[in-house]
């Protein structure tokens, strides 16, 4: 097998390993994914300073993110259907974040639960929101996950209707898969995931399905959100989970200054500039393009974070030097876990850590506290 290197590396195994139909769940943007591929394209244009002769040694990337000590300013984002990338996929990214030191964040739409997640892990673990038309049900998830000590409650503000993603409506993508002619073929192309399959009974939405009424089959992914998602999310909503919740809040989904003053007045611990990885609004501009102007209007107010885009530890660095005080991954880590399981998840974040590390020193910065938008070349900077 070739030598892993890079997040790359790990994209390209996965393809190999995960069946189609969750390989291209994660691994594509709405309508015509311009937004998706500006998420990464837009920092590659941002160009860094190299300082020499500086004394680099004893570095530390570690930080905080919502008063939480982080090993480096990244977490693992709420992405849905991760347990079908692989076998008990949630459980195994949640150790990975654990033994690492960096959050783990669950998704409302995950395959494992949240009590899954809270009986194989000792660090607090933060869970992602979506609100749903039953609002009843969502009391419930608030009161599951504050029953499970989850650090944080990260509320997504941005999908209260679906995104089209072309090749998810084309592969029929359901949770389980359904078992049609093409998926059988593919999927008997990828023994490692069917085994491994086939050693969990985790292989439907664990926070869903038996907490419903009503909800055994939940058929097509888009036709369910259209059903239980609700549209009429407002901000006054976000004062009652804030309220019900009565821990740390996270906010995320937002690309707009105003959206983000308004973030900021909600009272919530942090706002994650946000496109949801360029699955939602097709043609907005990218997080990283999105971010300065957010931080210019509320970082003296609320914590800024962002995601979408982030590949590397270079990201990572541009990210912080324009002021986000925390990024997430989704692509990456998911790369990781299609390629190999948790091992591949813990290679993900030393890949991504040690280029973080590398690239800040390069910059002159020991640490990462001090590392400022004076490592980004003028010109080529958004904002
Ligand atoms: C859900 O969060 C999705 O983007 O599919």
């Amino acid at each position: 097998m070739t030598v892993i290197t890079n997040i790359e590396d790990l994209r390209v195994l996965a393809k190999k390993r995960v069946p189609r139909m969750f390989y291209d769940y994660a691994d594509s943007g709405s309508w015509t994914e311009s937004t998706y591929r500006a998420n990464e394209s837009d920092f590659q244009r941002i160009k860094l300073r190299q300082r020499v002769a500086v004394n680099m040694e004893n570095r530390s990337t570690a930080t905080t993110m919502v008063g939480v000590d982080v090993q480096m300013p990244v977490a693992i984002a709420p992405t849905g259907l991760t347990g079908m990338q692989h076998a008990d996929g949630e459980i195994l990214a949640a150790k990975a974040a654990e033994a690492f030191g960096i959050p783990f964040t669950l998704s409302t739409m995950s395959i494992c639960s949240i009590e899954d997640i809270a009986a194989q892990t000792r660090a607090p673990f933060w869970f992602q929101l979506y609100v749903m038309r039953d609002r009843d049900f969502i009391e419930r998830l608030i009161d599951r996950a504050k029953a499970a000590r989850c650090g944080a409650l990260m509320l997504t503000l941005d999908l209260q209707i679906l995104g089209q993603r072309h090749k998810d409506l084309k592969n029929g993508l359901s949770a389980p898969p359904k078992l049609t002619l093409p998926n059988i073929l593919n999927m008997m192309t990828k023994p490692r995931w069917c085994l491994g399959m086939l050693g969990t009974s985790r292989r439907q939405f664990g926070n869903i399905v038996g907490h419903v009424k009503g909800v055994g089959d939940m058929g097509s992914l888009s036709e369910w959100t259209a059903k239980q998602f609700d549209p009429q999310l407002n901000w006054g909503d976000v004062e009652w989970i804030k309220k019900r919740w009565g821990g740390k809040l996270i906010l995320k989904g937002i690309q707009d200054v105003e959206d983000a003053r308004l973030a900021a007045d909600s009272g919530a611990d942090a706002l994650i500039v946000s496109n949801h990885g360029g699955r939602q609004l097709d043609g907005a501009q990218s997080s990283i393009e999105a971010l300065p102007a957010i931080v210019a209007a509320v970082g003296s107010r609320i914590e800024v974070h962002m995601d979408g885009g982030i590949r590397s530890g270079q990201d990572v660095l541009k990210a912080w030097a324009l002021g986000a005080r925390g990024t997430y991954i989704g692509r990456a880590f998911l790369y990781g876990l299609g390629a190999l399981g948790e091992e591949g998840v813990n290679k993900a974040l030393q890949i991504i850590h040690k280029e973080l590390d590398l690239t800040m020193a390069f910059c002159g910065h020991t640490r990462i506290g001090t590392v400022d938008r004076g490592i980004l070349l003028p010109g080529t900077v958004p904002g």
